[in-house]
C-alpha cells in the first residue's frame, strides 16, 4: 500500500483525494489539514495542522511520522511559504512549485516582469506601492482598466473597473482599507483586454509536461456574471470550445516560451500551472499564473481523469511524463455549483465580506453520490460530529451526466437538498456562459 500526503483544505485538495483513491485501489491519501467529514477508509485528515502556519516544520514532521511515499502541495500559501522547499530538505518526493517558482503566483509583478522581459504577450501595465501615485496614474490613462493586489488573493482582490471612478475605488479598497489584507501593499494596474478568456492547466515536471482537459470556471460572484470576481462560485467540464487546434496555439504561443522563460530564470517548475489567458483576435495574452490547479475547476476536471494518478505522480517526479500513454478521461459531463456563506443577519458574506462560521449544514445523507458528489472546502466537523460552516466556499456539489444539461440537473437537484443559514449559489452555471 503506497501513501500519499495532500497538503490543501479546499474542495480542490478533496478532488486530489478522491483522485488518488479512486483511481488507485492501493493507495492511502493523508489530507492536512483536509477535512474530517469526509467519509472514505483511505483518506485521512489530520485538522490540527494549519495550513497557513508560515513555518512548514509541523507538516513536514507530520509526512515524516507516516512516512508517506509522496507529498503533493494544492494550496497557493503553503507554495508561497516555501513548503516544497522544506519537505525536499527533509528527503521527501514532493509535488508542488518551490518558493521561487511559486512566485509566478504570488508575485503578479514578479509574473509581468518576467512577460515583458521575455516576450509573453501580457497586458501593459504599471505597478504602485503607494495609493497617491496609483490614482494618478489612473486619472491618467483612464478606464476600463484591471487593478490587482500583487499577491495572490486565491482569485480574489481582482477589479474589473470600467470606470475611473471604480479604479480609485479598488485602490483605496486595496491599498488604504487593506480589504484583501497585506497583498494590498502593491497593486498592479494594466489595460482591460477585451476577447475570450481561456483556461489552460498543465502538469509540469521540468522540461515535460501533460496537458489536463480544459475547463469553464464563473468567477463573478452572482447570476448573469455580476458582481465582483471572486475564486469561482462553479465550473464545468468538458470545455465546449476545446479542439486540438485551441490547445496547439496555447502550446506555441504561450506555454513553451513560459516554460523556456522559466527554466532561463533557473526556475525548476513541478506541479500544475493554471495558465490564464485571454484570446484577442489570433493571439494568446497571459492574464495571470496560479502555481497550482484551479478550485473549482480541480472538482469538474480530475473527476475526469481514470489513469492511475499516483503513477502519473511518480512519472512526474521521475521527469518520465513523455513517456507516459496519454490520461485516460471519461467523456462525462461534469458540473460544480459553489454551495457559499452568503449573509447570515449578522456578516455579509463571501465574497462580500466578513462570513458567519458555525452554521449547521443539512441534507448532505439525501445526496445520491451516482448523480452527485459532494467536495468539502469550508466546512469542519464539531467535537459531538455536527457538520458546520467554516469558511466562504463551503461546499461544492458535482453533478454528473452524459449531457451537460443532465449534469447541470444533477448538480442544482443536490444542492436543493443542502441547507445551511445564509448559503448562497448561482443559478446559472453551465446555462450561460461566463464570457456571454
Ligand atoms: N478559480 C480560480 C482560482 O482557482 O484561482
Amino acid at each position: 500500500m503506497r501513501s500519499v500526503l495532500v497538503v490543501d483544505n479546499s474542495g480542490r485538495g478533496h478532488a486530489f483525494a478522491d483522485l488518488f483513491v479512486r483511481t488507485d485501489p492501493d493507495v492511502v491519501v493523508h489530507y492536512a489539514p483536509g477535512c474530517e467529514a469526509i467519509e472514505h477508509d483511505r483518506i485521512v485528515s489530520a485538522p490540527w495542522l494549519d495550513l497557513y502556519d508560515p513555518d512548514p516544520a509541523p507538516m513536514v514532521r507530520h509526512a515524516l511520522e507516516l512516512g508517506v511515499d509522496l507529498v503533493l502541495v494544492g494550496h497557493p500559501r503553503p507554495l508561497a511559504n516555501g513548503y516544497v522547499d522544506a519537505f525536499r530538505a527533509a528527503g521527501l518526493a514532493v509535488i508542488g512549485p518551490d518558493r521561487a517558482a511559486a512566485r509566478l503566483e504570488s508575485s503578479k509583478v514578479f509574473t509581468k516582469d518576467l512577460c515583458a522581459e521575455y516576450g509573453i504577450a501580457t497586458a501593459a501595465y504599471r505597478w504602485f506601492d503607494a495609493p497617491e501615485p496609483a490614482v494618478e496614474h489612473v486619472r491618467e490613462v483612464g478606464a476600463p482598466v484591471v487593478v490587482k493586489c500583487d499577491y495572490s488573493c486565491q482569485g480574489n482582490g481582482v477589479f474589473v473597473c470600467e470606470t475611473v471612478d471604480e479604479a480609485v475605488e479598488a485602490i483605496e479598497r486595496l491599498m488604504v482599507a487593506r480589504d484583501f489584507g497585506p497583498g494590498g501593499a502593491r497593486v498592479v494596474i494594466e489595460d482591460k483586454l477585451v476577447g475570450k478568456e481561456q483556461l489552460f492547466f498543465v502538469l509540469v515536471s521540468g522540461e515535460q509536461y501533460v496537458m489536463l482537459p480544459m475547463a469553464v470556471d464563473y468567477p463573478r460572484s452572482e447570476d448573469g456574471n455580476e458582481g465582483p470576481m471572486c475564486g469561482g462560485m462553479g465550473a464545468f467540464c468538458p470545455h465546449p470550445e476545446e479542439t486540438p487546434e485551441v490547445v496547439d496555439r496555447f502550446r506555441r504561443q504561450m506555454l513553451e516560451p513560459l516554460l523556456a522563460a522559466v527554466r532561463a530564470e533557473g526556475m525548476d517548475y513541478t506541479g500544475v500551472l493554471y495558465a490564464d489567458c485571454m484570446l484577442v483576435g489570433d493571439r494568446l495574452y497571459l492574464i495571470e499564473i496560479n502555481a497550482r490547479m484551479g478550485d473549482p475547476e480541480a472538482e469538474v476536471v480530475f473527476p475526469r481523469i481514470t489513469s492511475d494518478f499516483t503513477e502519473v505522480c511518480a512519472a512526474v517526479l521521475e521527469r518520465r511524463l513523455d513517456r507516459l500513454p496519454p490520461l485516460a478521461l471519461t467523456d462525462e459531463y461534469f458540473v460544480d455549483v459553489a454551495a457559499t456563506q452568503g449573509p447570515d443577519g449578522v456578516h455579509p458574506g463571501w465574497p462580500y465580506g466578513s462570513v458567519g462560521r458555525g452554521h449547521p449544514v443539512r441534507g448532505l445523507a439525501d445526496l445520491d453520490p451516482e448523480r452527485c458528489q459532494v467536495f468539502y472546502g469550508g466546512a469542519r466537523v464539531m467535537g459531538d460530529g455536527a457538520l458546520v460552516t467554516d469558511g466562504g466556499k463551503v461546499l461544492h456539489l458535482v453533478g454528473r451526466g452524459d449531457t451537460l444539461e443532465q449534469a447541470i440537473d444533477h448538480a442544482y437537484e443536490g444542492i436543493a437538498k443542502i441547507g445551511f443559514t445564509g448559503i448562497r449559489y448561482r443559478t446559472d452555471i453551465g446555462k450561460v456562459m461566463p464570457w456571454e
